[in-house]
């Protein structure tokens, strides 16, 4: 099918080199996905409508597990209600690029999170992919990155750019800290960076940040954590907690207990927040440079002022509804875990956090899955290969708090249905999500 692009890497058709582009050997990878793209209702779907957390796909109404907006900051009515007076004031979208100007807007959105996650500064970019891109390659220089083998395939991105300028990439095993300092111990040019993710985005696991960060501080490196998804939900410790994810969602480096000494914090407002914009904590000298090393901060087109407007509105929602928002996700997120153990199935989430990821036992019967679940009004992400390893294939559930208890009844009884049908994988001894 692709047999046009058949040619040399110049693109020059007379060119004789063989067919070993990374094009074609990514195409063949994804052939699975494809078909299920062809094929699948779960997949590039056309939403025609929305209703809360249903959504309806030509005749089908779901109930969408598929949404990162955890905090249902999406349909917040307090939230929607600030966006017309932001637009007022300032427009639909500011248009200068952040070096020319910003919105004053920005730097109360740079405080505010300064302040709610506690590290010095904090720079605001319009997606993590595109921290990645700039941020990576202008911290390794002509170093060492080390990266963690399950990263997010967008810091794969800004490592394989990083590598294109002289870094060099040693990648270690997944929450693996000895493997880590296995390489770490090896000759190695600096500056060295770590690039791991906080929560993960398939397992809903949390790194170990502190003994990421114990070598970073150990060997003179800097730890690059991306929580994408943990912002928002996980946060710091309290005796009087309102759940196991702690207080404020202020991430993962609170949630643990860790300082920002030697680590850098790339957190997104896309997922909780359900804006558009990102941010890094970082000291304020490397905000400084960033400022002009940073192609995001130089060339990039600004957040939309909407994204502008409810960030700060989701700010105070945080501090007024925040905690009483992740005690009711917690408790949705409790009730769909409590059900796979009942039906004796796997899931690698050990931590309750809602991102649920169900691997089949044949990996073959993905499509089949993804077609009982839409037909019974279930709406989830299917987790195809080469997203995940083909023993890992299988689909992925995300609780958020705006859905309704009578959605999460209708799941719970979808997957009991489905098990009848369908061999999952069998629950593993001693794996039991805790808080
Ligand atoms: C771990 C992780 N990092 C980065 C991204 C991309 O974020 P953005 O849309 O802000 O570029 C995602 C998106 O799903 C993600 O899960």
């Amino acid at each position: 099918m692709f047999g046009f692009m058949r040619v040399g890497v110049s693109g020059d058709p007379r060119s004789t080199r063989p067919v070993t582009r990374w094009i074609d050997r990514w195409l063949e990878a994804c052939n699975d996905l494809a078909e299920l793209e062809r094929s699948n209702p779960m997949t590039d779907a056309v939403i025609d409508d929305l209703d809360g957390r249903m959504i309806r796909i030509g005749d089908q109404w779901l109930a969408d597990f598929a949404s990162c907006n955890y905090l249902g900051f999406d349909l917040d009515r307090e939230i929607n209600a600030s966006v017309p007076e932001y637009l007022a004031r300032w427009g639909t979208h500011p248009s200068w690029s952040r070096l020319l100007g910003s919105p004053v807007l920005y730097t109360r959105i740079e405080e505010r999170l300064r302040d709610l996650i506690g590290s010095e500064d904090v720079l605001v970019l319009p997606t993590i992919t595109l921290i990645h891109m700039s941020v990576i390659p202008v911290l390794a220089g002509g170093g060492t990155i080390f990266l963690e083998k399950r990263a997010h395939k967008t810091i794969y991105d800004g490592c394989q750019l990083a590598s294109a300028r002289g870094a060099t990439v040693k990648k270690f095993a997944f929450e693996d800290v000895e493997d880590l300092e296995r390489l770490l111990l090896q000759k190695n040019a600096a500056p060295r960076l770590i690039c791991i993710d906080g929560v993960n985005s398939m397992t809903g696991n949390a790194a170990d940040v502190e003994g990421f960060a114990r070598l970073a501080r150990e060997y003179d490196a800097l730890l690059y954590v991306d929580d994408a998804h943990g912002f928002g939900v996980i946060g710091e410790r309290a005796a009087d907690e309102t759940s196991p994810y702690g207080m404020r969602g202020n991430s993962i480096v609170r949630h643990v207990g860790e300082s920002y000494d030697h680590v850098l914090l790339v957190a997104g407002l896309s997922k909780s927040y359900s804006s558009l914009a990102a941010f890094l904590a970082c000291p304020p000298e490397l905000k400084r440079l960033l400022k002009t090393a940073a192609p995001s901060y130089l060339y990039s087109g600004p957040s939309p002022v909407a994204s502008l407007a409810t960030t700060l509105a989701g700010l105070d929602v945080n501090e007024t509804r925040g905690d009483a928002i992740r005690a009711d996700l917690w408790r949705k997120t409790a009730a769909v875990l409590d059900c796979l153990e009942r039906l004796g199935a796997h899931t690698p989430n050990r931590s309750g956090f809602p991102i649920i990821e169900v691997p089949l036992a044949r990996h073959e019967d993905i499509d089949a899955v993804g077609r009982f679940l839409f037909e019974n009004g279930i709406y989830v992400t299917l987790a195809a290969y080469p997203l995940v390893p083909r023993d890992e294939v299988g689909f992925r559930i995300q609780v958020t708090a705006a859905n309704t208890n009578a959605e999460i009844e209708r799941l719970v009884d979808v997957l009991g249905k489905l098990v009848e049908r369908f061999d999952l994988q069998p629950a593993r001894s001693g794996k039991r999500w805790a808080a």
